[in-house]
């Protein structure tokens, strides 16, 4: 038996279809394999600050595993080290709190801390394990792909299921009205979902962070298009695409804690499309679309492959470690390995050079190249 008796377990960040599979998983087989209880803490971060936990039976994670979103919820401004502390007078200062993260792990009696979190949340998680001794164990997630370490994050799929179920419907609009129609999909320094949006529901541009564009080229592709008797393009955005020389587009701020919220840049880029002549565009951001359902099973064994993973990983008290998927096998990684840096599309990937054969248009090409791409 082993000496770990009470593992927590928190949900950080923005959410991703796959988290209530995790949190199941975890439940399931430390109770089920290990015999050790879990008590899951509200709120992200915060709830580990202010004393929000619950128990989590058998009972209560019956049916989790096609539930979208995080029955424990979760928070992208709960960072305990800049904890926004609500004053008397209703204005928020952030202070760190983290002694009495710590202080309340031990209250807790846990023996180890499960935290389900993209970049932001694993960074806490290492700072905590680090600096305050907290046996961590971290499980990636990001409907972005983008964290490194990881061939896949759960949440992409579906991510993509949405964004390519949204194409498909742009397309048949697109082509009756003859109109150049954008769909904006989230990837913030990543365009993983644009990219395989674009190859799974045949968009003619795909536009990513890791590739500025040019407006020359996008025009130069619907007119190719035109020449060849398809007068309709879609394009696909990743929100944190930007022309050569231009910057991200925002769409606002948090005033206490900073964080900037991407969005808009399909907009900007239809009103120049518009403003260049002979095109009718229409913009359609997909948002937390992509972020909100029921998990593809795809995310749902993965999600469940990671929980069983970072429960055992927590039993047999190797902390300090990510799960990870890697030539599908689950591993643990140290998580002060993974965390700062992104895993982005490489502009000269096979996947990028296939797409770029099909006439895929990234918006870098020389107008030649754009000519030929409709053959
Ligand atoms: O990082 C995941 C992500 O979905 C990004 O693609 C997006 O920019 C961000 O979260 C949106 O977060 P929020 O929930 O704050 O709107």
């Amino acid at each position: 038996m082993s000496a770990v008796r009470r593992i927590g377990v928190l949900t950080g960040g923005g959410d991703a279809p796959g988290l209530n599979a995790v949190i199941r998983a975890v439940v399931r087989s430390c109770k089920v394999a290990h015999g050790v209880s879990v008590t899951g803490i509200l709120d992200g971060f915060i709830g580990l600050v202010e004393m929000k936990v619950r128990e989590l039976s058998l009972a209560d994670v019956s049916g989790l595993l096609v539930r979208g979103g995080t029955v424990l919820g979760t928070s992208n401004r709960g960072n305990p080290f800049r904890y926004a502390f609500r004053r008397p007078d209703g204005v928020e200062e952030l202070v760190d709190a983290s002694a009495t993260a710590k202080k309340n792990f031990d209250k807790l009696g846990l023996d180890g801390l499960i935290v389900i979190g993209g970049d932001g949340s694993l960074s806490i998680a290492e700072r905590f394990w680090r600096e305050l001794g907290i046996p961590v164990v971290g499980v990636p997630k990001t409907i972005d792909n983008d964290l490194f370490g990881t061939e896949y994050t759960f949440g992409f799929a579906t991510a993509l299921d949405s964004a390519s179920w949204a194409l498909d419907r742009l397309h048949s609009t697109a082509e009756s009205h003859h109109r150049v129609m954008l769909l904006e999909v989230m990837g913030r320094e990543a365009g993983w979902i644009a990219l395989h949006a674009g190859l799974a529901g045949g968009g003619d541009v795909v536009l990513i962070p890791e590739i500025p564009f040019r407006f020359e080229a996008l025009m130069a592709k619907f007119r190719a298009r035109e020449r060849s008797g398809r007068p309709f393009s879609v394009v696909v955005v990743a929100e944190g695409a930007a022309p050569e020389g231009g910057t991200q587009v925002f769409a606002g701020e948090d005033a206490v804690t900073g964080w900037k919220r991407l969005g808009g840049i399909s907009t900007q880029i239809a009103r120049e499309i518009e403003s260049r002549g002979g095109y009718e565009v229409r913009a359609t951001v997909l948002g937390h679309i992509q972020r909100g359902g029921t998990p593809v099973p795809t995310d749902r064994i993965l999600a469940t492959r990671f929980g069983v993973e970072a429960a055992r990983l927590a039993v047999t008290g190797q902390f300090g470690n990510m799960v990870a998927l890697r030539s599908d096998e689950i591993v643990a990684v140290p998580i002060e390995d993974t965390i700062g840096r992104l895993k982005r599309v490489d502009p000269n990937c096979q996947l990028v050079r296939m797409a770029r054969s099909l006439g895929i248009v990234f918006g870098d090409e020389d107008l030649e190249a754009v000519d030929r791409s409709e053959g």
